[in-house]
């Protein structure tokens, strides 16, 4: 039989106000609509999608799908420049991590610039909207 791919989308904190946070720099439309269409443009692959708030959740959902999915695709807001945790949970799993950001971090604050888990991933994608987890996606195919 065949079988899907797997991709797990992690979001990870404020990026559940998409729509409404900031839209000069995140853009007006929430993350709900975007996954509904980019599950409809990839009827063939099986999406999960997780958000949250909470570094230690981020950690655990890494864990859950990063021996048995074939792509993840994270974007880890503000934990990206800060967490040694997450970093080291991209390092111990098997599925390859793409780092996506909505905004362009290198046109941004300095402290943006740099990421603790960049080096632990396949790649990076920045800069494009929610474009940005799109292309993320199709690096996968
Ligand atoms: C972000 C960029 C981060 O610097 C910021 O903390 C976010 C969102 C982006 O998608 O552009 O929360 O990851």
């Amino acid at each position: 039989m065949f079988e899907c791919m797997k991709i797990q989308i992690i979001n990870g904190p404020n990026l559940n106000l998409l729509g409404k946070r900031e839209p000069g720099v995140y853009g007006n439309e929430g993350f709900e609509s975007f996954f509904a269409a980019l599950q409809t443009r990839y009827p063939n692959i099986e999406f999960q999608y997780f958000q949250s708030n909470v570094e230690g959740e981020i950690i655990n959902q890494l864990h859950e799908v990063g021996f048995s999915f074939e792509g993840i695709v994270m974007n880890a807001g503000a934990y990206t420049h800060t967490s040694v945790a997450i970093a080291d949970a991209i390092a111990a799993i098997n599925t390859p991590v793409i780092e996506v950001h909505i905004s362009n971090v290198y046109a941004r604050e300095e402290f943006r610039h740099h990421s603790m888990m960049a080096k632990n991933c396949k790649g990076i994608i920045t800069g494009f909207g929610l474009l940005s987890y799109e292309l993320a996606v199709q690096s996968f195919l």
